[in-house]
C-alpha cells in the first residue's frame, strides 16, 4: 500500500524503542500516529518529538494483555484521527536469563498476555475494521529473530516462545487476508539498541506492577551501539510499502536459521531412509 499523509496509525509500544521509532518514521511520512504504551509519560514524550518535528500525535495509555484496554485505546485514537490503516502490534517485554522450569506462573502469564495477547487483541480490534473499509491497510507484527530460532545462550527460550507464535499468527493472518486490501507484515530484528533489557519497568499492576529483574539486565550492554530504532522505523515505512511479509534487519543472522533448517532437513533425511528400509523389509 502507498503510505499516504493524512493517514492514521495505531503502534503498541511507541513509548520506547523500536516502536517510537516505527512511529516517528511513520510521522515523517504525514501519518497521524496513535501513540500507545503502558507507560503514558514515555508515550507522552514520543509524541513530544513527533510533533517537534511538526508531525502529529496523540499519547494513548494502553495495556496490550488486556482486550478490554486495546479495544478502548484504538476508539480513543479512532474518535481523534479517522479510520486506522495501519497497525504495529509491537508492544513486548523479554523475560531472558531464567531458566524455563524457573520461570513463575505470574510471570509465564506477563510473557504470554503482553507478547501473544497483545498481538491477537490487536488482530481482534483492527483488522475488522480494516476489512471493512475496504481501502488498503496493513498490520506488522514484531516479532524477533528469535521467533524463527531458538538462541542457544542467554536463556531466551519463553521470549523465543512467544515470539514463535507471533510468527505462526502472522502467517496465518497473511493466508486469511489473500485477495483483500489488507497486507501483513512480521518484523524479526535481531539486536536493536531499546530498553528491553528493562521490560521489568513496564510489567502491568494486575500482574504486580513494576519490578526489577536483574536477570534480564546483561542485556542492555549487548544492544548497547546495536541497530537504531530509527534505521528499524524506516525499515518498516518501506516494508509496509512493498508489502513484504518478512522484515529481516540484521542479513548476518541468516546462518542462525539456515542451522536450524539444515538440523530440520537431517531429520527429514532420517525419516525418508527409515521409511525406506521398513519399505524394503515388507517387500522382503
Ligand atoms: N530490542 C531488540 O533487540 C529486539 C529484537 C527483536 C525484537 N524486539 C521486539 O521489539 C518490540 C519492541 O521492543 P523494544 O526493544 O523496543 O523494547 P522497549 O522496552 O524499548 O519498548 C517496548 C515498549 O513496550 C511497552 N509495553 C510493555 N508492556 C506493555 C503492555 N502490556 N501494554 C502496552 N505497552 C507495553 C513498554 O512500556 C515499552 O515502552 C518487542 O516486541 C520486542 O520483543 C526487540
Amino acid at each position: 500500500m502507498i503510505i499516504e499523509p493524512g493517514m492514521t496509525a495505531f503502534v503498541t509500544g511507541a513509548g520506547s524503542g523500536i516502536g517510537r521509532g516505527m512511529a516517528l518514521a511513520l510521522a515523517r511520512r504525514g501519518v497521524q500516529v496513535g501513540v500507545c504504551d503502558i507507560r503514558e509519560s514515555d508515550a507522552a514524550e514520543t509524541v513530544r518529538q513527533i510533533e517537534l518535528a511538526g508531525g502529529k500525535a496523540m499519547a494513548v495509555g494502553v495495556d496490550v494483555s488486556v482486550h478490554s484496554s486495546v479495544e478502548t485505546a484504538v476508539q480513543t485514537v479512532e474518535r481523534a484521527f479517522g479510520e486506522i490503516a495501519i497497525s504495529c502490534n509491537n508492544a513486548g517485554i523479554s523475560l531472558h536469563g531464567v531458566p524455563l522450569h524457573e520461570i513463575s506462573a505470574g510471570d509465564w502469564e506477563w510473557v504470554i498476555g503482553v507478547n501473544i495477547q497483545g498481538v491477537i487483541h490487536g488482530i481482534q480490534a483492527l483488522v475488522p475494521r480494516m476489512l471493512a473499509t475496504q481501502r488498503p491497510a496493513h498490520v506488522v507484527n514484531t516479532a524477533s529473530i528469535g521467533g524463527f530460532q531458538v538462541n542457544p545462550n542467554f536463556l531466551t527460550a519463553a521470549y523465543s516462545m512467544t515470539k514463535y507464535a507471533v510468527v505462526a499468527l502472522s502467517e496465518g493472518l497473511h493466508n486469511e487476508l489473500q485477495g483483500t486490501q489488507v497486507g501483513v507484515s512480521i518484523l524479526a530484528p535481531a539486536a536493536v539498541d531499546t530498553r528491553i533489557h528493562l521490560s521489568e519497568r513496564s510489567r502491568p499492576d494486575r500482574l504486580g506492577g513494576a519490578t526489577v529483574r536483574p536477570q534480564n539486565h546483561f542485556m542492555g550492554d549487548l544492544l548497547k551501539g546495536s541497530m537504531s530504532p530509527d534505521a528499524v522505523g524506516d525499515r518498516v515505512v518501506e516494508a509496509i510499502e512493498a508489502r513484504d511479509l518478512y522484515i529481516f534487519t540484521h542479513p548476518q543472522t541468516r546462518p542462525w536459521l539456515d542451522r536450524r533448517h539444515a538440523a530440520i532437513s537431517a531429520a527429514f533425511d532420517k525419516a525418508e531412509r527409515l521409511a525406506a528400509m521398513r519399505a524394503g523389509h515388507t517387500h522382503e
